[in-house]
């Protein structure tokens, strides 16, 4: 059996959506904890409710990103995971840490990547004007919102889209293929080679 951590910040709507379907497809992975740096992250009690671990690791404890860091290592390896899924964690790594695990760490950002890393990504599709926009589930790596793709989800953009319609229309799908990408990760079905993620043929 795999064993998930996922980290989280705020609102937890893709967490949940990943415990969702690890249940219902009876996935060969435990979810084994889930992390806030946030005291207040409101996913926290969704993962309580599901008699899920749940830990804070608030970065406002620490003095600076790399003694932040080194806690949050600490904590995660308590629960020796062979997966750590960002669902909306909002903290910029290091990359000791993320070199730390490498391979083994995902991310969910809701834009087309390399397009709009950042914040306030669907009022920036909208201004710049963009006919299509999404979702993108990576590898990551040192770089910000930056990383080996492993899916992503296309959204039409409507003249009469504001951020809120457009952000809603994205975290759906967002909802759909992170569980998804995660299943595919921790079956072995994907492979890094040259810098891209390819489907395994033999899974
Ligand atoms: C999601 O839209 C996720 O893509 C985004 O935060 C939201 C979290 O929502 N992540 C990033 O912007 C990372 N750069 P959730 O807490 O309901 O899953």
């Amino acid at each position: 059996m795999k064993r998930i951590v996922i980290l989280i910040s705020g609102r937890g709507s893709n967490m949940q959506a990943m415990l969702n379907v690890a249940a219902d497809q009876q996935w060969p992975a435990k979810i084994v904890a889930v992390i806030s740096n946030q005291p207040t992250a409101a996913g926290l009690d969704v993962a309580r409710a599901a008699g899920i671990a749940t830990e804070l690791v608030n970065h406002r404890d620490y003095p600076d990103r790399g003694q932040f860091d080194q806690a949050l290592a600490h904590c995660i390896d308590k629960y020796a995971p062979d997966l750590i899924v960002l669902a909306g964690f909002m903290r910029i790594l290091t990359p000791e840490f993320v070199a730390k695990y490498a391979g083994r760490l995902i991310n969910i950002h809701p834009s087309l990547l390399p397009s709009f890393p950042g914040l306030h990504t669907h009022r920036r599709a909208i201004e710049t004007g963009v006919k299509v926009h999404g979702a993108t589930v990576h590898f990551v790596t040192a770089d910000l919102d930056h990383g080996p793709i492993i899916a992503q989800a296309v959204v039409t953009v409507r003249d009469d889209d504001t951020e809120d319609t457009l952000a809603e229309r994205v975290l759906a799908e967002e909802h759909i293929i992170y569980p998804q990408a995660v299943h595919d990760v921790i079956l072995g079905k994907l492979t890094l080679v040259d810098g891209r993620v390819v489907r395994s043929l033999s899974t």
